[in-house]
């Protein structure tokens, strides 16, 4: 056992009691220097310490490690079984996952990450993958479907998620087309899809989809620019919910629901659940923004506007921004 180990065990022992950093050094033979540097270690992954002067250290909450094993025992499916890699840190777990599959990574493979350094977003932004409080996770798929169909994928996954967060949250998410989840208004999981394309067969070699949920708090980790458009599952409803149990919830209703994705009825669920629909957008099209109003999804889960001079359009790319409603 580990220095770092024995002492987060000595936490575990004094339960809602304070101990001192003294005290813990006595009965573990080592400085208090050395305990202060163990228990930064253990913020550091994660675990809530509380540290009050005169009192002590506290643990207030355990960290939430996200292992393949819990995530298995969480499942109902054995749909991914043994095709689940966890990262501690990695740049991009699409990135990643691009190098599994050009080796031959087999069709459901599940890349997860604890951290990304550089996070990918659509339309070539950022995607912000603070350690320890999010889902950053890219399955590999080699699908045999049209190369047409990818947005029914993404739209899809947008799916999957929103109804994973409500069955655990007990909420109402909603999909900002093409593929945001919003809770309260506000972002909490985006998904980034992307793939290779087999030239001679026209078909998908395989298709990388990386969805990123922000679970933990992240009051402290997003820039106020960010909170003002993005916020987080606890920060929004208060519950902490392990994170393998949301990975477990939505791998689960991913793979039993594909059915749904190859005859199109998700698309219900899809319009059902769209956050855009009647609202005033501003459409956003190789760099140029064109007010309309959101109208409607068709079958290949296109966006149909109405521009202002009375026109309708869909849209297969790009993105449609919601204008904020002046009074
Ligand atoms: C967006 O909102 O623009 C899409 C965000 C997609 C983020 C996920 S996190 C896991 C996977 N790896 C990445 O680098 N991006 C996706």
């Amino acid at each position: 056992m580990t220095t770092k180990d024995k002492i987060l065990n000595e936490l575990i022992k004094s339960k809602n009691d304070y101990i001192s950093g003294g005290r813990i050094g006595r009965n573990l033979g080592i400085s208090r220097n050395a305990v202060w540097k163990a228990i930064k270690q253990l913020e550091n992954e994660g675990f809530k310490i509380e540290a009050v002067t005169n009192k002590g250290y506290r643990l207030l909450q355990k960290a939430d490690t996200i292992t393949a094993e819990d995530i298995i025992n969480s499942m109902n499916t054995e749909n991914v079984k043994e095709n689940i890699i966890i990262l501690d840190t990695t740049d991009s777990t699409n990135v990643y996952a691009k190098k599994l599959a050009e080796e031959g990574a087999k069709d459901r493979t599940v890349v997860i990450a604890n951290e990304q350094s550089a996070g990918k977003g659509r339309m070539g932004r950022t995607f912000c993958s603070p350690k320890n409080s999010g889902i950053y996770m890219s399955l590999i798929l080699r699908p045999d479907f049209p190369i047409d169909a990818a947005q029914l994928l993404t739209s899809y996954t947008a799916v999957t998620a929103s109804q994973a967060i409500d069955n655990l949250y007990e909420c109402n998410t909603q999909i900002k087309w093409v593929n945001d989840i919003m809770l309260c208004d506000k972002k909490i999981c985006g998904i980034l899809t992307e793939a290779s394309i087999n030239c001679e067969t026209c078909k998908f070699s395989y298709i990388i989809v990386g969805i990123g949920i922000n679970v933990g708090s992240v009051k402290n980790s997003f820039e106020d620019d960010l909170l003002s458009i993005a916020s987080s599952l606890e920060d929004e409803t208060k519950i902490v919910l392990p994170r393998s149990l949301v990975i477990a919830e939505f791998l689960d209703i991913f793979f039993e629901n594909l059915p749904s994705l190859y005859d199109r009825s998700f698309l219900s669920l899809y319009r059902e659940r769209s956050w855009i629909l009647g609202k005033d957008v501003s459409v956003l099209r190789n760099g140029v923004a064109t007010d309309a109003v959101a109208l409607s999804i068709d079958d290949n889960a296109g966006l149909t506007v109405q521009y202002t001079d009375g026109t309708t359009e869909t849209i297969n790319s790009g993105e449609a921004s919601v204008k904020k409603q002046t009074k």
